[in-house]
């Protein structure tokens, strides 16, 4: 037998109704914050995301998907949404349309990490990417629409980290003054940091190893070398949450892991996943669409992710709703799957999802499958039932019946689910 791919998962039938009911929510939000979506290709020219998340970062040296296709060009299957919706923004020139443009996507995203629960090499995002503003009342529009998400899809106990990494200017004097703090620290710290104070020095004060974390704890603070600029808009941001009742802490250690950020930093975090408790991440992006040749647009979004979503909702017990069936049709005997066929026909017809027995099984077994399926109704069609043109109708839920004529049932099944 041939498996599945180490760090990749099939959604089974019996599954998918859960990424349904969140994926519906999530595009009837998107609707309700005038959000509109953007379909890009999974696999994009390297460069991309070379120029836009950094060379210097976990996601584009050690975990990319990149091959040669067979023109010799070198291709990556893209590791998350939004380089691909900056590029696709700056070629098709959307910045013609009225702005703030919003933008919403449910893709697939590639990244070569070491699986584990809540961490695939496939895994699946929700991205929204607001465009064409620098204003912090666009950082809270995005920050309500993941707040809202969450809370719409029932999560409880996650907090927002928020912080401001202020823009190139303002890191320069702050990296700077990171380096001094750690150069002296810095062979007590793990091989990875060692590489980072190099390469990425803000990384230090994400590394997780608990060493490492106690003198990330005594680093200088990103806040106190804001600039004014950055200064008053991660102060307007935070006013704005607390006005609008979105609970959030300043985590001066967020500072995630894509280079394209400017000031504004976030993370919804749960104590409830272990080591993977970031079920969203985002900020402000306001250099990355000049980077890759377009207009200087401000920029911000965020991710969600939805393996770890559904992950928290099945451990908080959140309600999915149900998928089922609206009638299952059942012969008394194979002569009369004719009929059933036809009134199956007719139902589907009506708009009520049915289908019926056509392998043969005993009326006991068919009674088993329906319960199986979740159907909502029964019906149950006999030599007198075709006779006398009369069926019952079963609740298969409470057991209870009623009687209707043949030529009825669509329109009592119609009054049933619409009212
Ligand atoms: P990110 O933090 O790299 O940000 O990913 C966003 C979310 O995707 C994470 O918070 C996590 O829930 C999920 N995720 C990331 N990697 C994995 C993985 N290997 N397995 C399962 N889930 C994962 C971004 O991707 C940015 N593009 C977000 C953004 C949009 N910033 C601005 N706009």
């Amino acid at each position: 037998m041939i498996n599945i791919p180490k760090g990749t998962k099939d959604v089974l039938p019996s599954e998918s109704y859960k990424w349904h009911y969140v994926e519906d929510k999530l595009r009837r939000l998107a609707s309700l914050y005038n959000a509109r979506e953007i379909r890009t290709p999974v696999f994009e020219h390297t460069e991309l995301f070379v120029r836009s998340i950094g060379d210097g970062t976990d996601v584009v040296s050690k975990e990319m998907y990149t091959f040669e296709d067979k023109g010799g060009r070198s291709i990556t299957l893209k590791p998350e949404g939004t380089a691909p919706v900056a590029r696709s923004f700056a070629e098709n020139s959307l910045d013609a349309l009225s702005l703030p443009l919003k933008m919403y996507y449910i893709i697939p995203a590639f990244r070569y990490e070491r699986p584990q629960a809540g961490r695939l090499r496939e895994f699946h995002q929700f991205g929204l990417e607001v465009y064409g503003a620098t204003s912090p009342y666009l950082d809270l529009d995005c920050i309500s629409f993941a707040y809202d998400a969450l809370t719409g899809l029932g999560l409880k106990n996650i907090r927002l980290h928020l912080n401001s990494i202020g823009c190139p200017e303002c890191r320069k004097t702050y990296t700077a003054a990171l380096k001094g703090y750690f150069a002296s620290r810095l062979d007590e710290m793990c091989d990875t940091c060692k590489d980072r104070y190099e390469r990425n020095p803000l990384r230090l004060l994400d590394c997780k190893s608990p060493i490492c974390k106690a003198i990330a704890a005594g680093a200088p603070k990103i806040t106190d070398y804001l600039c004014d600029d950055c200064r008053a808009h991660h102060d307007k941001l935070c006013a704005l949450l607390e006005k609008s009742g979105v609970p959030y802490e300043v985590d001066e250690n967020i500072v995630r892991g894509l280079d394209y950020y400017t000031r504004t930093v976030f993370e919804f975090v749960t104590e409830e996943l272990g080591a993977q408790g970031t079920v969203c991440g985002g900020g402000r992006y306001d250099n990355l669409v000049s980077s890759i040749g377009g207009k200087p647009t401000g920029c911000v979004g965020f991710a969600i992710g939805l393996e770890r979503i559904i992950m928290l909702m099945e451990k908080q017990g959140a309600d999915f709703g149900k998928e089922n069936l609206g009638v299952f049709v059942m012969s008394q005997s194979s002569e009369q799957t004719d009929e059933c066929i036809k009134l199956v026909a007719a139902l589907r017809k009506a708009g009520i999802s049915a289908d019926t027995e056509m392998t043969g099984k005993s009326l006991k077994a068919q009674f088993k499958y329906a319960d199986k399926i979740n159907a909502d109704y029964g019906i149950v069609i006999g030599a007198s039932e075709i006779e006398t043109k009369k069926v019952k109708i079963k609740n298969l839920s409470d057991g209870t019946e009623e009687e209707c004529a043949l030529g009825d049932i669509e329109a009592r099944l119609k009054e049933k689910y619409n009212g």
